[in-house]
């Protein structure tokens, strides 16, 4: 039984979002149907190995891309991986682009989020379990700054990195309207997506290290000469960023299995103020 518990396991995993369904350099893949208390998962976790390394890879949206941001299970997500004992999670994310310096295919690696989502459960607590985890770092620094060392490392001929920029996340699906995006702007947000949270509180909530992979597909709707955002325009970019990032994605493993950052979400709820065991029936 250990035998087949430890090849049910993975350190690291992979959120695939928008673009990337799969991880073409996976090898020795198994696929596993989880059921957690919040429901099923997006989809069954895919273990493989990349760079010799297990990993456990999730597609964000399900097979054929059938959840909408909003009906992503993020909470059976988080769930799930944490029962495999991921440590680590890289979120590989479509993003626009609130800054004329952040360009389609660039990536780009947040180091603060805004949630703007209206309709997501966002927590693990409540029913008489409280907890106040800390988000004044809501992606955690130690996995980004290994994330912007992958992406330096690997061969990537293509657009540029940046990091310290600052990820809103709206309900959507649909896009932003002109004033919201301008809005954002002025908020001094970055890049526009619309999963990353909750998923980085539940995260940080399961003492998971998480950090994102954004690429940028396009310039949302406020820049005054390029087109507004449409699903094809984004589509378009997002086939050429997938590759990329997994390259990004093959270094990055490399680097996590080999240094195990230490990461301030490891040890989340210790300094979190949690209702005392003998105060819950
Ligand atoms: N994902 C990709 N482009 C986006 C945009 N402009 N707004 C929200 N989410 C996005």
């Amino acid at each position: 039984h250990t035998e087949v518990l430890a090849t049910l396991s993975a350190d690291i995993a992979i959120i695939g979002g928008s673009g990337l369904y799969q991880m073409s350099s996976l090898t020795n893949k198994r696929s596993v149907t989880i059921q957690t208390p919040y429901g099923s998962p997006s989809d069954d976790i895919v273990l493989g190995e990349l760079e010799g390394v297990t990993v456990a890879f999730l597609t964000r949206h399900g097979q054929g891309h059938r959840l909408t941001p909003s009906e992503v299970p993020y909470r059976a997500n988080i769930y799930a991986l944490k029962t495999l004992g991921v440590r680590y999670i890289v979120s590989v994310s479509a993003v626009g682009s609130l800054q004329a310096h952040l360009k389609p295919l660039d990536m780009v690696v947040p180091d603060q989020m805004i949630d703007m989502t209206k309709q997501r459960v966002s927590t693990f607590f409540g029913e008489g379990a409280v907890a106040h985890v800390s988000m004044a770092d809501p992606l955690c620094p130690a996995l980004a700054e290994l994330l912007t060392r992958a992406y330096d490392q690997a061969d990537i001929i293509e657009g540029t990195s940046h990091s310290k920029a600052t990820y809103v996340c709206i309900e959507g699906p649909q896009f932003s309207t002109r004033a919201e995006s301008e809005w954002y702007r002025q908020m001094q947000a970055d890049i526009i997506g619309m999963t990353n949270m909750p998923e980085a509180k539940l995260a940080r909530e399961a003492s998971i290290a998480y950090a994102t992979l954004a690429l940028v597909t396009d310039f949302d709707c406020w820049h005054p000469t390029e087109e507004a955002v449409s699903a094809d325009y984004a589509i378009k970019n997002l086939m050429k960023n997938a590759d990329n990032a997994q390259k990004v994605i093959r270094q990055a493993v490399a680097l996590i299995a080999a240094e195990l950052p230490e990461s301030i979400a490891h040890n989340a709820l210790a300094q979190a103020l949690v209702t005392p065991i003998d105060a819950m029936d």
